[in-house]
């Protein structure tokens, strides 16, 4: 069927898709997507309102920029840091972790990697031979898909369920369903929680980390959009709200703090990965059997992180450790330009909302999802790779929930890089794609 006023031409956005091999948009993985409207951008000249990758859409921290400056100029590109991190990094993000989470981690357990991206590679790579018996982790989802990826290079397995259907209480029972078989050795989640921007509660960290203890597995919590739940102000250093985390619950964790999202610092890849101080000393007789070191710290960092890269970008170290600084010193508010993103949601939701799209995680326990990063759609009666393809040609990109362990059919936006000077435009190609998709669907259930 004919497509009316497009804004891309719908020989071109064909065209691409088959030189892709007409890939199924609902699998295609994040870069797939970016690579396909890079080309559409290229070809057409026309810009997309970009919503497929978390790529951070405000400047870098000042604080960071010029730590790292001052340190080029004393030469510290010349030189290897250490494995685990320069000693005022390790000593300001253990600050930082207990100023705004509340929980006591040594300098020893903070440790730069390269992005939370390695940070997440490196404790797969230890959790998955801690124990013989255990090769298999735990997704509380939907999740990063990235973080699947990556078990797939390394052979293990993974088992996963959808948070929305367990939350409170019922997270316990379908927790304990996956745990009590063995097998598991760590189990892995995002809070807020791409791509849903749902939040676990203080309730749910508290199961988490009971189970934790009972099943003698690891958490690895993933704190990429740091303190971003814009419903409580968690920016004041050494004062609640905290950051919820699991580290109140269990000694079995390690947190993965991204710099990417709230310093806007991606481009540096630096992130650090703080692990609870038993856990960094815990021997593993099979960790030692494999790596002929047993304490879970001492593989992390002298096997793993030695094997990957060899320690962190050394000016990027100086920057972050800056950045921890000022933020628990209370000279700088980790929040105040991050902000942003949660009034940009506010804003883009309601446009979607009023041209036929719904939210798909659609409350948090019964109340308003924050407005934030991410957040769900879906066009009723399109799946998710429908949706996103038929949004190409009217100049939107996004992910399918598919590729984030979903149980649902719809897509993931991200606000970042869409300014409010983009606003006027996005709301005329809803309104576009409106008229289009309700004839689409009326042909399709004829
Ligand atoms: C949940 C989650 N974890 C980890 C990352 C990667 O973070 P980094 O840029 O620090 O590698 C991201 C980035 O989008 C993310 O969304």
């Amino acid at each position: 069927m004919e497509i009316k006023n497009p804004v891309i031409p719908v020989d071109v956005v064909n065209d691409v898709l088959e030189e892709h091999h007409n890939p199924d948009l609902g699998e295609a993985t994040i870069r797939e997507i970016v690579s396909i409207v890079n080309e559409l951008e290229e070809q057409t000249g026309n810009k997309f309102i970009r919503m497929e990758m978390g790529v951070p859409g405000l400047p870098p921290s000042r604080i960071g920029i010029e730590a790292e400056i001052e340190a080029l100029k004393k030469g510290v590109a010349a030189k290897y840091p250490m494995l685990d991190g320069i000693k005022e990094l390790k000593e300001n993000a253990s600050r930082f972790v207990k100023a705004f989470v509340d929980i006591d981690i040594s300098p020893q357990g903070c440790v730069p990697t390269v992005g939370s991206m390695q940070g997440a590679f490196a404790n797969f790579m230890v959790c998955g031979h801690v124990d013989k018996k255990k090769d298999t982790f735990l997704f509380i989802d939907p999740g990063f898909p990235v973080q699947k990826q990556q078990l797939m290079v390394l052979g293990f397995n993974y088992e996963s369920f959808d948070l929305y259907h367990f939350r409170g209480e019922k997270l316990r029972e379908e927790l304990e369903r996956h745990l009590k078989n063995g097998n598991i050795t760590a189990i892995i989640y995002s809070n807020p929680n791409n791509p849903t921007w749902v939040c676990l509660t203080d309730e749910e960290l508290k199961i988490i980390g009971e189970l934790a203890n009972k099943y003698d597995v690891i958490v690895l919590e993933d704190l990429a959009y740091f303190a971003m739940d814009f419903r409580k102000d968690m920016s004041k250093p050494f004062e609640p709200p905290y950051q919820p985390s699991v580290g109140k619950y269990t000694d079995n964790y390690v947190l993965l703090i991204s710099s990417s999202k709230v310093f806007s610092y991606a481009g540096q890849r630096i992130g650090v990965m703080c692990i609870s101080d038993k856990l960094y000393d815990r021997y593993f007789p099979d960790l030692y059997d494999r790596y002929k070191i047993g304490e879970y710290g001492r593989v992390l960092v002298g096997r793993i992180l030695y094997g990957l890269s060899s320690g962190v970008g050394h000016s990027s170290q100086y920057a972050l450790s800056a950045m921890y600084k000022k933020a628990v010193e209370g000279e700088f508010n980790i929040l105040d330009d991050v902000r942003e993103y949660g009034e940009r949601a506010r804003v883009m939701k309601k446009m979607f909302f009023d041209n036929g799209f719904r939210l798909v995680y659609d409350n948090d326990l019964g109340e308003p999802v924050a407005d934030g990063f991410y957040f769900t759609l879906d066009y009723p009666g399109m799946t998710g790779g429908e949706l996103l393809k038929n949004l190409l040609y009217f100049g939107i990109s996004a992910i399918s929930l598919r590729i984030t362990g979903s149980s649902m059919e719809g897509i993931r936006a991200c606000v970042s890089q869409t300014g409010t000077e983009r606003f006027t435009e996005l709301e005329d190609r809803l309104k576009r794609f409106k008229k289009y998709a309700d004839e689409y669907l009326a042909v399709k259930n004829a």
